[in-house]
């Protein structure tokens, strides 16, 4: 009898050892392999979102400021654009020191105290990687370009004189719209597929590799979380430059992107550097196809964690875009992914205009709802968001109507290759007022004051005059702001796993107006409900009724039954027990 018991309280024992150590084990490996899942990322544009020495330019120690700000927006993730030494031909995008800081940014005690403070809120930061090309001021290319017989010679792609005219290759930044640059100091061409200060680094060549993954440890080993890898899906290339039939400025992608090679690099960068830190990577581009995707993301392959394709934001077109598009692309995506991979959700970065200019309704009356909405898309979907800073509170578009208010080589090389195309400038310029990503850049609007609270000085892109009405202040002050209704957007999905891990099933799918899709986990239903419109709208779902509602973007929620009755820009996210 007693020793019965005895062996019944070792065995409850051990069965409460067992409990008590298994799902927590099993909750941190869970924590550490999937953070990058459940994160929320926060895109921030360093030139322009905190000056604190009034030369105009947003800096690290900007960043350090308003650090209070971005925990309290609920993310936990940051993303910069790049921070690195560079002439800024392409606002940092063309490195001329991989291990430095830019002097307009600041020192690199400045980006370890920024690192440190971002640790503190539990906020991981992710760096940009810019290694499809470096900028033509790196030592690298001025090593390069010295002579044919210089150990960096093949760090690049040359293509000597002597074999006449190389074949045609498109540079999408270049004025002549031609990515081969003649340089007469060794009589040959070398290749840009971006701007000719952006000359493109040759990945064939191992040693230029090493170099590469050398720089990521470099970061890795100071504590960064993550890798945004720049246009790297055209980083192999076949360097017997053979010519492409067929290319053009709209097809590129289908030459440049996943060229053989590509798989192997990636694999080796993951062995190299990925595999032995506890970091996330993402790249730009997503290859040609669903294939494509899925060899650089499925996790047997070893290559990356996610990438991000350009099927969604492509979508939104000056003079408008059908919902009905949006919501094919984004099923398809979410089909395609249901099994193996992951996606990256975004509706604007640094290289799109304003989030609620093209896909909401920036008119003063309903771009508080329409940003709202579109905060509710970004934050309910599967795959990682990645919300883009002033977002949060709703910043739009700028309205430049000259050629010369714009920064962006993009935007000057491509109305001079118009010029020379003999297009219609003015039509040119409509667009690009519309499209530009310059409206996506412009200063972050912290109050109604002089240059938004961002400088003291002159910022190097102009401030929105709208920040009068579009400001953090104001939105702090205000219940019913857009930035706290971001924050409770944050705050739900951070604490509802289905919305990160949930089947997505598109509802009403032919809808010209309305955006519905349901969230399901093993335990949990949501429903999500957009008005994407600016009129009201009456529809009949019946899995709202009865449905608690956890979020609206409207004081009230008008449903009888299951008809439900949707105000303008409308956004619901209910629960289904
Ligand atoms: C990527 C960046 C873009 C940059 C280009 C060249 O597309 O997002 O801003 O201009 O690469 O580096
Ligand atoms: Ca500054």
């Amino acid at each position: 009898m007693n020793r019965l018991f005895l062996f019944l309280c070792l065995f409850l024992l051990l069965l409460g050892c067992a409990r008590n150590t298994e799902p927590s084990t099993a909750a941190t490996e869970v924590a550490s392999d999937d953070w990058w899942k459940e994160a929320i990322v926060y895109q921030i544009y360093p030139r322009s979102f905190q000056d604190t020495n009034g030369d105009g330019i947003g800096d690290l120690n900007g960043i350090i400021e308003r650090l209070d700000y971005i925990r309290d927006l609920g993310v936990t993730a940051v993303w910069l654009n790049p921070i690195y030494s560079s002439p800024n031909d392409d606002n940092g995008y063309e490195i001329s020191d991989y291990r430095n800081i830019m002097a307009d940014f600041g020192t690199m005690a400045d980006f370890d105290r920024m690192l440190a403070g971002l640790h503190e809120r539990d906020i991981k930061l992710i760096m940009d990687v810019v290694v499809n090309h470096s900028s033509d001021e790196h030592e690298w290319f001025v090593q390069s370009r010295s002579s044919r017989d210089n150990p960096y010679r093949d760090y690049y792609h040359w293509w000597p004189a002597e074999r006449g005219k190389p074949p045609y290759r498109y540079s999408l930044f270049d004025a002549e719209g031609n990515a081969w640059k003649y340089d007469s100091i060794t009589n040959a061409y070398y290749l840009h597929y971006f701007s000719q200060k952006q000359p493109d680094l040759n990945w064939s060549n191992p040693a230029l590799r090493q170099e590469v993954y050398d720089i990521m440890t470099f970061w890795a080993d100071k504590g960064v979380d993550g890798f945004r890898l720049d246009a790297f899906q055209f980083s192999a290339k076949d360097t017997t430059y053979p010519v492409f039939e067929g290319l053009t400025e709209t097809n590129f992608v289908d030459y440049y992107a996943m060229q053989p090679g590509l798989h192997d690099y990636l694999r080796e960068m993951n062995e190299r550097v990925f595999s032995k830190y506890d970091v996330m990577s993402v790249a730009e581009g997503a290859g040609r196809n669903f294939q494509d995707a899925h060899d650089l993301v499925d996790a047997d392959r070893r290559e990356l964690d996610m990438a991000y394709a350009f099927d969604g934001v492509d979508i939104p077109k000056y003079g408008g875009y059908e919902l009905r598009t949006m919501k094919e692309v984004f099923s398809r995506w979410d089909r395609e992914f249901a099994e193996d991979g992951w996606l990256s959700i975004f509706l604007s970065n640094h290289d799109q205009a304003r989030m609620v200019s093209r896909w909401g309704d920036d008119r003063p009356e309903y771009r508080a709802p329409s940003s709202k909405l579109l905060n509710t898309f970004l934050l309910s979907m599967r795959g990682t968001p990645y919300c883009y800073y002033g977002d949060e509170i709703g910043m739009t578009n700028i309205d430049f109507d000259e050629i010369d208010d714009y920064r962006d080589i993009a935007a000057r090389n491509g109305y001079r290759k118009a010029q020379a195309q003999g297009k219609d400038i003015a039509r040119f310029l409509e667009e690009l007022n519309f499209s530009s990503r310059d409206n996506g850049r412009t200063p972050m609007q912290w109050t109604d004051g002089p240059q938004a609270g961002f400088t003291t000085g002159t910022p190097w892109l102009p401030v929105n005059e709208n920040h009068a009405q579009i400001n953090v202040a104001a939105q702090e002050k205000d219940p019913r702001s857009i930035l706290q209704h971001f924050r409770a957007l944050t705050k739900l999905r951070r604490e509802n796993p289905v919305l990160v891990y949930g089947s997505y099933d598109l509802l009403l799918s032919d809808h010209e107006q309305v955006y519905a899709y349901t969230r399901t986990g093993d335990n949990d239903r949501m429903l999500i409900v957009l008005n994407f419109s600016s009129e009201s709208v009456t529809v009949d779902l019946p899995e709202a009724e009865d449905a608690a509602v956890v979020i609206n973007n409207y004081p009230t929620f008008d449903r009888q039954g299951g008809e439900l009755r949707l105000a303008p820009w409308q956004a619901v996210i209910l629960r289904r027990g």
